[in-house]
């Protein structure tokens, strides 16, 4: 019986609220009800969401622009002060456009589901997110899944589905949201170049940290190598909204058949000033990017002497793998108890048995900071059984 059908079950799912509420606005520590944590999970890596120059820029595009748009961007929703942050999005990647979304989520989910349907095959890393996964299932075609950073696999699905003729679209994350960890894309852009294939790039967690802020592809010199570079501006840049950066025709085709982009209403103005804000103090401001991967390099080094087995970050992402799911919340617990706030991450969200602390420490931290989150987190000797 469904959750729908059967109410007595849904009531009792969802006993509880499920959702942490904060008490003050976005910054290195944060209020928790009556408690001050150090905020150890946000994927603010600049620490631009809490920036008064973010809030300035928004403050006054709402008095110039309005609080919302009112429309999608196919209607009335768009502003030119939305085209010259597509502008200025278009040139962070190096492509010649960029498409607006309202956020990263429906960029990939509009973005997979209007350039591929039945008979073609989306080639994809069994770690992406959810949204490309959702975007899979909604466009119609085959999905084929290579285990995690599998390039080798990937070219055998690509090298199947060419073979019958199917048309292909490889997709990964550059930068995994749960690991930290970076794809293969030298292999990946190889893959794709080589069978005829269209390559796209979540570039969500390096946007911004990578590459001087331009993200993975550019840090690793394969700028303008894959045909779709996907961003938010929910995560580094501080705001929110998600785009598509690409050729003129792949962004003149999602602005006419990407449902997301023609039936969601548009960014509010004030965001897009935020983002642009942020766009500004990224380049004035490089040692942000340098100093959230130096913590998180530190953050990493010290649970590692601490005796968790912990991989050394690409990004700005930690991941703290536990274990069983109860291990992990009572990791989590013991770091608020000690002032952190680190929620776990448990399965579904990941594979059962990893369950884990994923920690993103931000440029705003201090040495001292990572070094109390280090200690707060404890020893897995301190919670073994
Ligand atoms: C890899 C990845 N892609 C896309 C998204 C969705 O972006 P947004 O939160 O801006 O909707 C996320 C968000 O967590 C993500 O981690």
């Amino acid at each position: 019986m469904s959750l729908v059908t059967d109410r007595a079950a849904l009531a009792r799912a969802w006993h509880g609220d499920p959702v942490l509420r904060l008490g003050s606005r976005p910054g290195p520590a944060v209020a928790v009800g009556d408690e001050t944590l150090l905020l150890m999970c946000s994927n603010d890596y600049l620490g631009l969401a809490g920036d008064p120059r973010l809030a300035a820029a928004a403050a006054e595009a709402a008095h110039d622009w309005g609080t919302g748009a009112g429309a999608s961007s196919r209607v009335s929703g768009a502003t030119e002060l939305h085209a010259r942050l597509e502008a200025r999005l278009a040139q962070l990647k190096g492509c010649e456009d960029a498409v607006l979304f309202s956020s990263g989520y429906l960029a990939n989910l509009g973005t997979i589901a209007a350039l591929t349907t039945e008979g073609d095959v989306v080639v994809s890393d069994e770690l992406n997110h959810a949204s490309i996964v959702d975007g899979c299932r909604l466009s119609g075609a085959t999905i084929a899944v290579y285990p995690h950073g599998d390039a080798p696999a990937c070219r055998r699905h690509v090298i199947a589905a060419r073979r019958r003729g199917a048309g292909v679209l490889i997709v990964t994350d550059s930068v995994f949201s749960m690991d930290g960890d970076l794809a293969p894309l030298a292999e990946l852009v190889e893959i794709a170049d080589a069978h005829d294939a269209s390559l796209m790039v979540d570039e969500a967690h390096a946007t911004g940290v990578l590459g001087g802020g331009r993200g993975a592809l550019a840090a690793l010199g394969f700028e303008g190598r894959a045909e779709v570079v996907m961003g938010t501006c929910s995560k580094a840049l501080g705001a929110a909204g998600g785009f598509v950066a690409g050729s003129t025709g792949l962004c003149r085709f999602l602005r006419l058949r990407a449902r997301p982009y023609v039936f969601d209403t548009a960014q509010p103005a004030p965001v897009s000033a935020a983002v642009l804000a942020a766009l500004d103090v990224i380049a004035s401001e490089p040692w942000r990017a340098e100093r959230a991967c130096h913590n998180a390099r530190r953050l990493a080094a010290g649970l590692d002497r601490a005796g968790w087995r912990v991989a050394e970050p690409d990004a700005a992402v930690v991941a703290l793998v536990v274990g069983g799911a109860s291990a992990a919340v009572a990791v989590s617990d013991r770091a608020r108890a000690h002032g952190v706030l680190a929620p776990p991450i448990l399965p579904p969200a990941v594979a059962a048995g990893t369950a884990r602390i994923r920690l993103c420490p931000t440029a705003l931290h201090s040495d001292a900071d990572i070094d109390s989150a280090v200690a707060a987190l404890g020893t897995p000797h301190e919670m073994s059984p």
